[in-house]
């Protein structure tokens, strides 16, 4: 999978190509293309910002930059992301659909926005990743591309996704290792018993105990 991100601050995206994800695109499983909007500026003073028409606070993002940018990259039926706090809120179930496409555009945008018109012409998914507003969609972008990444075929073993968190819309069960006891706190006897069965019942009364303690809206979502 090819990610394609639009962005005032490529060199931001070198923080996301670490551990796993780095793992990924040397195997050549995905890879991060970043597209240096200002590469396309109005003018030799390479704006691509402007003030906003009606008056108001900060500078908006001019469309043309934008527009000639994604031009750049050629994929004019690829799904086009763009990062913005009022976008729909991103989950996992978001992050597997995503994961299924074989080009995604992110746009990230930054200062007090991006032109509308760049929105109505060439975006077809806006996402928030929380209802907090950032400065820029960077870090927004890097969420969403790990939170795919990993989900991309072959990227990680399918039996490490099984059982984690929101794969079956529950929280995950309580992990451990050795020790078998640490400062007086033990290992549950059952985890040690060897019943495959039993174990399996038992992490999944935890995953839904731990769910109704900390996210009682994830189980209400299922019923
Ligand atoms: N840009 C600024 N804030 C954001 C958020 N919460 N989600 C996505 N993009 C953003």
């Amino acid at each position: 999978m090819n990610f394609h991100v639009l962005t005032l601050f490529p060199e931001a995206f070198d923080g996301v190509k670490h551990s796993m994800i780095k793992r990924a695109m040397d195997d050549e499983k995905i890879s991060i293309n970043t597209v240096y909007i200002r590469d396309f500026a109005i003018n030799s003073r390479r704006q691509t910002d402007d003030y906003p028409y009606g008056g108001g606070a900060g500078m908006i993002i001019r469309p043309e930059p934008i527009y000639d940018a994604w031009q750049s990259l050629n994929l004019p039926k690829s799904r086009v992301v763009y990062l913005t706090p009022s976008g729909k809120v991103f989950n996992q179930a978001l992050a597997q659909e995503l994961s299924q496409e074989t080009d995604l555009i992110l746009l990230c945008g930054h200062y007090e926005g991006i032109d509308q018109r760049i929105i109505d012409e060439i975006v077809t998914d806006e996402i928030s990743i929380g209802d907090y507003v950032l400065t820029g969609g960077e870090l927004a972008a890097m969420v969403v591309i790990d939170a795919v990444a990993r989900l991309v075929q072959d990227v990680i073993k399918p039996e490490s996704l099984a059982h984690e968190s929101f794969s079956d819309g529950l929280l995950e069960y309580p992990q451990y290792t050795r020790p078998t006891e640490f400062l007086g706190r033990k290992v549950p006897e059952i985890l040690l018993s060897g019943h495959h069965g039993e174990i399996a019942k038992w992490r999944h009364e935890k995953a839904l105990e731990s769910t109704s303690r900390k996210r009682p809206d994830l189980l209400r979502e299922k019923l």
